[in-house]
């Protein structure tokens, strides 16, 4: 495979995207038949965002243990080259070889339809067949966007509770509970999608030039099972994030244990801040930069669930810079201009929390002058629309 460098996160001539939210993003048109490339198999590491689209977890982000706006996709790629056999078994070979995770904590899922795929995984690749669950479109059929390269997947699972036994593997895998974490999703790319088709009916899928694979790993999930976290975010991939926030706070055992959800959500998005940012995304009212404003709000938001009542972020930024610059070294040649854009952003927050809190505190003394119990509605509409103030702060007080 070439290695390929990640593209930014702002996708060249793509109107269907707001960000790059798959590695095989800048092989859009390679897929298409409309790009020739001197390869046909690539690997990358790319970096992605989930915010927004078809694919957005921004509100799982800080309760769940494996979901971020931000993270690094790896993924392997064939151009009209390898199909699905090679691509179960490299697959397999990196997971079960290379990284030697043992057979029986792993499973897989395959589109219900695609027998080939069952067969392959039965009988070439030696998988035990109570392993394998066969899933609807939702979570087996593969779309970037309404439209545009498309396909049936089958995705590799980890099993974290084994004890539970073999034989509730395929009802866990189709009741989608706790028992497994999707490691690896591999796709078989064969249609080109015209339409958006919700139904998936087909009638809008074309055969594509040159079928290929795209498949895409989540560096921070595969971290996270190799060095047995309970989450992703005992990794060496977020600790040092969430430790130079504490540094920050100076909280002891006991405040820190209790505000894990606050340190999350400001280690995710920090760091997706920071790579917007170094892509050319500045917070700002409109498009895109509203999804940059949208996440440093809400990384500040939860700051002041810490305490933080003055700029913070710049100093996690840091961080993220010291630990990922060696890769990505825009950050390193941009630390400067994403500190600054954080902070100007973090005191505009301020300076506007300030101002509606005024606003909120006058209004409460009212109500309860008036023997009231509830702020309505239209209330706090007005404190977020006229004066900014975010809905969430409103609630929490
Ligand atoms: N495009 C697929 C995904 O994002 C596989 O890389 O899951």
């Amino acid at each position: 495979h070439q290695r390929v460098d990640s593209s930014s996160l702002v996708p060249t001539n793509d109107p269907t995207l707001l960000f790059t939210n798959a590695g095989m993003v800048q092989f859009k048109d390679t897929f298409l038949g409309s790009e020739k490339r001197p390869y046909t198999r690539a690997a990358t590491s790319q970096k992605v965002m989930r915010v927004s689209g078809k694919h957005n977890d921004l509100e799982e982000v800080g309760p769940s243990k494996r979901h971020h706006t931000f993270f690094e996709m790896l993924g392997n790629f064939s151009f009209g080259d390898y199909f699905k056999l090679e691509a179960m078994q490299y697959a397999w070979e990196l997971l079960t070889v290379v990284y030697q995770l043992p057979k029986d904590r792993l499973a897989v899922t395959i589109y219900e339809k695609d027998d080939e795929s069952y067969d392959l995984w039965v009988n070439k690749v030696g998988v035990d067949p109570r392993r394998i669950a066969r899933l609807g479109a939702k979570n087996n059929f593969w779309q970037m966007a309404e439209t545009g390269p498309c396909g049936p997947n089958t995705e590799i699972h980890w099993d974290k509770y084994p004890e539970r036994g073999e034989e509730t593997i395929i009802q866990s895998l189709e009741q989608d509970d706790d028992r497994f974490l999707e490691i690896w999703n591999l796709v078989f790319m064969q249609f080109n999608r015209t339409q958006a088709d919700p139904t998936h009916s087909g009638a809008f899928d074309e055969p594509l030039p040159s079928p290929g694979v795209d498949t895409g790993m989540g560096l921070e999930r595969i971290t996270n099972i190799l060095q047995q976290g309970e989450t992703n975010y005992d990794t060496d991939l977020f600790t040092p994030i969430i430790q130079k926030t504490r540094q920050l706070t100076q909280h002891d055992d006991a405040t820190f244990a209790e505000q894990w959800v606050a340190y999350r959500v400001i280690a995710d998005h920090i760091r997706s801040a920071v790579f917007m940012i170094a892509d050319g995304v500045l917070p700002g009212p409109k498009g895109r930069d509203s999804v940059c404003r949208l996440i440093l709000r809400r990384a500040i938001r939860f700051g002041t669930k810490l305490g933080f009542t003055e700029p913070f972020l710049a100093q996690v930024a840091d961080t993220v810079i010291e630990i990922m610059g060696t890769h990505y070294t825009e950050l390193v040649d941009k630390a400067d201009s994403i500190k600054r854009a954080i902070t100007k952003e973090e005191r505009l927050f301020f300076a506007t929390v300030e101002r509606g809190l005024e606003a909120l505190d006058e209004i409460l003394t009212k109500l309860q002058a008036d023997g009231q119990q509830v702020l309505d509605g239209e209330t706090a509409f007005f404190l977020k629309a006229t004066l900014g103030l975010p809905i969430q702060v409103t609630k929490d007080i």
